[in-house]
């Protein structure tokens, strides 16, 4: 029952992201602010969790319809229990093209210098590290549980020694927070061979306060960098790429850049979210997920969750970020849109 899919927009299903956990030990304002997640925040219980088996077992019914690649994320996915086990699991699927799966995660780094080895291991192949600066106040205050980041360079370090690249870095950039890091970022970075990416701060979930003037366009970063460092564009190596690519043109290796603000890229989306607890949503900036968990401890046979996978795929109308900013991105519903810990980045 299962072919390739594309939904209501001609866009295929390829990529999964899988949200391990709700839980972080960091509290970066722009996606957890303290305020909120508290101690008094009700985090998932145990029991909605889904099992590494069930977990699992989705991600078949995804790849049979043309998932390639897959990203754990979070919260912090280091954080679950037992990680290693499940990207065992996950690394003996295969794709419709008999290949092995890209199997990636996107963490804090706070626990790689300890865990970089036994990932490398259980068969993960490469993997993100968030970092919004080098200097260690401007990195404490973002975090906002006071980490250092001597540690999470360290983390870095010890992923590049395991094999899990090549090792990409994501740096939020906030206007009036972190700015003035872009260029130590990228002279820090530059002849590396770690990738290191810019995103534009986004108006994810419904708890960050987001702001268009805290905002500071692609364009600008770009700018910045260039204007010490040359850069030249690069063409995308694969479609419905999140990053714009730019080499530097004295060959020392390349930066990203991702705009989802500036410069919306739905256009070849074809990222699907499970939720920690099951659920399948379509778009980052979704209200709504579809519940498989339900199907699955309903005792639905593989092939009625791939059916109802595929069902879901080919309705599938989301664009928010082309949308931003005009009535069609409010869901009409008056519903909050989901958190990023919760749905996974
Ligand atoms: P690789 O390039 O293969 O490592 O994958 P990727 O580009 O998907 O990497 P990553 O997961 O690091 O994504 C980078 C960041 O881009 C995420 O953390 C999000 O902030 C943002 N992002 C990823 N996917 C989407 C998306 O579908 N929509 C929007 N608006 N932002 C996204
Ligand atoms: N805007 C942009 N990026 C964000 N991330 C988390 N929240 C936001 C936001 N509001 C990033 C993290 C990490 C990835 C999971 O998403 O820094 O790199
Ligand atoms: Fe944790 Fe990443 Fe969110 Fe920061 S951005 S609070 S590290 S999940
Ligand atoms: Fe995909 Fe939604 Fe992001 Fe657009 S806003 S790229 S549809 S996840």
């Amino acid at each position: 029952a299962t072919g390739l899919l594309s939904d209501s927009l001609g866009r295929p299903l390829r990529d999964l992201r899988i949200s391990v956990t709700d839980r972080c030990n960091f509290r970066c304002s722009y996606c957890m602010p303290k305020e909120v997640f508290d101690k008094d925040y009700q985090y998932l219980p145990h029991s909605s969790l889904l099992t590494f088996e069930e977990i699992t077992r989705l991600a078949k019914q995804f790849v049979a319809h043309g998932v390639h690649k897959v990203r754990l994320t979070g919260g912090e996915p280091l954080l679950r229990k037992n990680i290693e086990v499940l990207i065992e699991q996950l690394a003996q699927l295969r794709t419709v093209d008999g290949l092995p799966l890209d199997i990636t995660l996107t963490t804090n780094g706070s626990l790689l210098a300890r865990k970089a080895k036994s990932l490398k291991a259980a068969g993960l192949q490469r993997v993100t590290v968030s970092l919004d600066g080098l200097d260690d106040a401007v990195f404490r205050k973002m975090n906002d549980v006071d980490f250092p980041v001597a540690e999470v360079l360290e983390g870095i370090d010890a992923a590049r020694e395991a094999g899990l690249g090549p090792v990409k870095v994501n740096m939020v950039v906030k206007r009036g927070t972190n700015e003035h890091e872009i260029l130590p970022m990228a002279r820090h970075f530059k002849g590396t061979g770690i990738v290191l990416r810019f995103i534009e701060y986004m108006d994810v979930g419904a708890t960050n306060g987001w702001r268009m003037d805290e905002v500071l366009p692609s364009a600008d970063v770009r700018k910045l960098i260039a204007s010490e460092l040359p850069l030249v564009p690069l063409d995308h190596t694969t479609v419905g790429e999140t990053a714009e690519r730019w080499a530097y043109a004295d060959g020392g290796g390349e930066v990203g850049f991702i705009s989802s603000v500036t410069q919306a890229f739905c256009g070849d989306c074809n990222r699907a979210r499970l939720s920690t607890e099951g659920k399948l949503y379509l778009c980052l900036f979704a209200s709504n997920g579809y519940d498989l968990r339900a199907l699955l401890r309903g005792g639905a046979s593989d092939e009625e969750i791939a059916s109802a996978i595929g069902h879901i795929w080919q309705q599938r109308s989301d664009r928010y970020s082309q949308l931003r900013g005009t009535q069609a991105a409010d869901t009409g519903t008056g519903k909050r849109r989901v958190e990023m810990s919760y749905i996974g980045g």
